[in-house]
């Protein structure tokens, strides 16, 4: 008899948004196969994020990012995961300009990588987009606050909803959201309290990155947590392992063999004949 093979049922976006208020939902980035292999087991929802330019590209911003780039990170994500829900970012410029447009981008990401959502950044001013994505059987993910793709109008990567009036502008943000119908928001980069209040008053799970441990779920980018991404990282982001430093090393010592020769060693070499009938 032979066993069945096993059937690994990928977490879904309703099952996310079901989690608000109740166990802490986790998130990592992921941009390519393995990675997301190595996270899957860990995590929830693994976000194809449009940081991907700034970590994998080594653009100064997320700006540059295209959806050809998105499409082909998402594909690769969903092969090498089997269990988290996968989420792709929208890149900038290719759903502000008006619901329609989004709609054909978002599906193209749909149906190329097979992940179960997309993302995109803005709040009140987006929110007749997401309801015409949601409309239509796409699943959004909202993104408030520190939203990366609007550095240039805000001076920086800077924190927002600092002071009365803005932290009313991002809770409005919020409200917009869910009322469009997404299933839950990142919120980035706001004071803690007002990532306490705004996780309070919405009904939709909300996935902090430098927010509140108050959020019903933290996201960070995988780089950033195992000192993987240049010498900054921003305050919200922990370094739970220093692994661009162990690569240093490994490398160096690498090197070094080279030059001494030591590497490669004769259990890396290949006999003249091979010593049975199996390829060695
Ligand atoms: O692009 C990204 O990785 C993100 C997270 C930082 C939330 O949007």
């Amino acid at each position: 008899m032979t066993s069945a093979p096993s059937q690994t049922r990928r977490i879904g976006v309703p099952e996310i948004r079901a989690r608000k208020g109740g166990e802490p939902i986790v998130s990592l980035t992921a941009y390519t196969a393995p990675m997301a292999r190595m996270l899957d087991p860990h995590v929830d929802f693994l976000l194809v994020g449009d940081s991907l330019g700034m970590v994998v590209y080594g653009f100064e911003s997320t700006l540059p990012v295209t959806l050809d780039m998105m499409i082909a990170h998402g594909a690769a994500v969903v092969r090498g995961s089997e269990r988290a829900c996968i989420v792709v970012d929208m890149p900038f410029s290719t759903y502000e300009a008006s619901p329609e447009d989004a709609y054909q981008a978002a599906a193209r990401v749909l149906a190329e990588t097979g992940c179960a959502a997309v993302k995109l950044e803005g709040g009140v001013s987006m929110a007749p987009t997401i309801a015409f994505l949601t409309a239509r059987g796409i699943p959004v993910l909202a993104h408030i606050g520190l939203t990366p793709q609007s550095v240039n109008a805000f001076g920086g990567f800077r924190v927002q909803g600092r002071g009365d009036e803005r932290a009313a502008a991002v809770r409005a943000d919020a409200q917009a959201v869910e009322e469009a119908g997404a299933f839950g928001i990142v919120i980035e980069g706001v004071p803690e309290p007002l990532a306490r209040a705004i996780t309070e008053e919405t009904h939709i799970p909300t996935i902090g990155i430098g927010a509140s441990p108050a959020c019903d779920g933290q996201v960070l980018v995988t780089e950033d947590m195992i000192g993987m991404f240049g010498s900054f990282t921003p305050k919200f982001a922990k370094r739970y392992a220093e692994l661009g430093d162990q690569l240093g090393t490994v490398a160096a010592d690498y090197a070094r063999e080279v030059k001494s020769r030591s590497f490669p060693g004769p259990e890396h070499c290949f006999d003249p004949e091979p010593a049975n009938t199996k390829a060695k």
